[in-house]
């Protein structure tokens, strides 16, 4: 039971940490002399770390449980849908020996008619569902004049501002550079709420520039989400998982206390859309593009100037999964305005913390956001 709502808080925070430290204690287990991964070392193949690897051969083995993650979600399904628990090796599952040929047929598409861009995914097809729609629907509904409507008004509409003015407003609105970087450090103290509307006490560690914990008050123990500058790490009561680099990115973007201040230099170029309606605010859309790099979407109010959603995306060898985080309950504190409301959403995913407790600029030690270290536990696994 605990165990169960323990995985959910894993698969809450967008990692599969249970399944990530099932394999790595299943490998402690074989006794195998192999070091915990140390960043220098070449990244393991997939087919070196799993038993069963056919369509994904070649990619990195920490891409495996994302690509997986990034299944379900374009499936709408859990993993027990083609997997045992325990035993995801098996071919036991006909939609998993369907799901392979599908991986083989995804890739063939994108190869023989987009020059191998990984332009059709099974979300293409799927849209979250098991059985995807090959013929128009017939709805009882009448078309929302919306999109029509839109493209002729736009004909008329005054032209975006630029990506340079929305994020310099945005660094005005909640404070400028000086304030925000007056401040070192800041402690929040709140509540976390699940979909279920279930409650855990929760807080979050900064300190400038980039380090960052966030631990959740669990039934079971602590859940700690951390990044200390360099490296990501999760932890849960005697399991520690470190980020892969993929995790790594977007953990040092949700680290980042100067992020406003930052934001112009993370990307090579920006562009402006209009955005769509958040919260009954009307916002405009910024694009931070990279080469080589999954896109930072940024939507602000048009009034305040002030970010009320990030969508950001993990790369995946099958597709991107996202992750959305929207900010809300902007307050004063310090000379510059914190949110003290955000919601982090995934595909099937979601919760709130709210803040109710700020301090700033007190002292936090560095060692607070330093990984626990290999602890006798992770070879000895405690739990039965
Ligand atoms: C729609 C079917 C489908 C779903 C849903 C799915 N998988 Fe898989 N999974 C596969 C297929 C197919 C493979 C084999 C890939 C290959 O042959 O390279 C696989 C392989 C794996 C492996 C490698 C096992 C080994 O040792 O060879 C792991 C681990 C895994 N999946 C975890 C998960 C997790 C975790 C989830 C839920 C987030 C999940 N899968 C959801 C189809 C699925
Ligand atoms: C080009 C469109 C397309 C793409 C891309 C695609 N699928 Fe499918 N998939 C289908 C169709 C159509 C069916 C239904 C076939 C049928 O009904 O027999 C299907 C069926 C399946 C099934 C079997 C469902 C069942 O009821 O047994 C699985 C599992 C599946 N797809 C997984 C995937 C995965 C995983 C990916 C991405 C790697 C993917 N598909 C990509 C079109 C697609």
């Amino acid at each position: 039971m605990r165990r169960d709502r323990l995985n959910f808080w894993l698969a809450a925070a967008g990692i599969l940490l249970n399944f990530t430290l099932v394999f790595a204690g299943a490998r402690a287990q074989s006794a195998s002399p192999q070091a915990p991964a140390s960043g220098s070392t070449a990244p393991k193949l997939a087919e070196e770390q799993f038993k069963n690897i056919q369509a994904l051969k070649g990619i990195p083995a920490d891409q495996v449980v994302p690509s997986m993650q990034f299944i379900a979600a374009s499936l709408g399904v859990e993993c027990e849908y083609c997997h045992v628990r325990g035993a995801f090796e098996k071919d036991d599952k006909k939609t998993k020996i369907a799901a392979r040929k599908m991986i083989g047929m995804m890739m063939a598409i994108n190869k023989e008619n987009f020059e191998g861009r990984r332009e059709v995914t099974c979300y293409s097809c799927h849209r979250g569902a098991k059985d995807p729609v090959g013929t128009p629907i017939i709805t009882n509904e009448e078309p929302a004049p919306g999109a029509a409507e839109e493209k002729a008004a736009g004909e008329g509409k005054p032209a975006l501002p630029t990506a340079e003015q929305l994020l310099d407003k945005y660094l005005a609105a909640i404070g400028g550079a000086d304030a925000l970087q007056k401040i070192t450090s800041r402690v929040q103290r709140g509540t976390l709420t699940s979909f279920g509307g279930q409650k855990i006490p929760a807080e979050v560690y900064s300190k400038a520039p980039d380090k960052r914990l966030s631990v959740m008050h669990l039934q079971g123990g602590d859940s700690v989400t951390a990044f200390d500058g360099k490296q990501g790490w999760l932890s849960v009561p005697s399991r520690v998982h470190m980020m892969s680099a993929a995790e790594n990115d977007a953990a040092r973007i949700d680290a980042d206390l100067y992020f406003a201040v930052h934001v112009k230099a993370l990307y090579q170029k920006f562009g402006v859309e209009p955005g769509e309606k958040i919260d009954g605010h009307d916002t405009y859309l910024v694009v931070g593009r990279s080469e080589g790099h999954p896109p930072l979407r940024l939507y602000f109010d048009q009034q305040t100037g002030l970010l009320l959603q990030l969508v950001r995306y993990a790369e995946t060898p099958l597709g991107r999964n996202p992750t959305q985080i929207d900010y809300a309950d902007y307050r004063d504190v310090n000379g510059v305005k914190v949110p003290f409301r955000w919601t982090l959403a995934r595909p099937g995913n979601r919760f709130t913390i709210q803040i109710e407790q700020i301090q700033q600029n007190v002292p936090v030690d560095d060692s607070k956001f330093a990984p626990p270290p290999p602890s006798p536990a992770a070879t000895k696994p405690s739990t039965p």
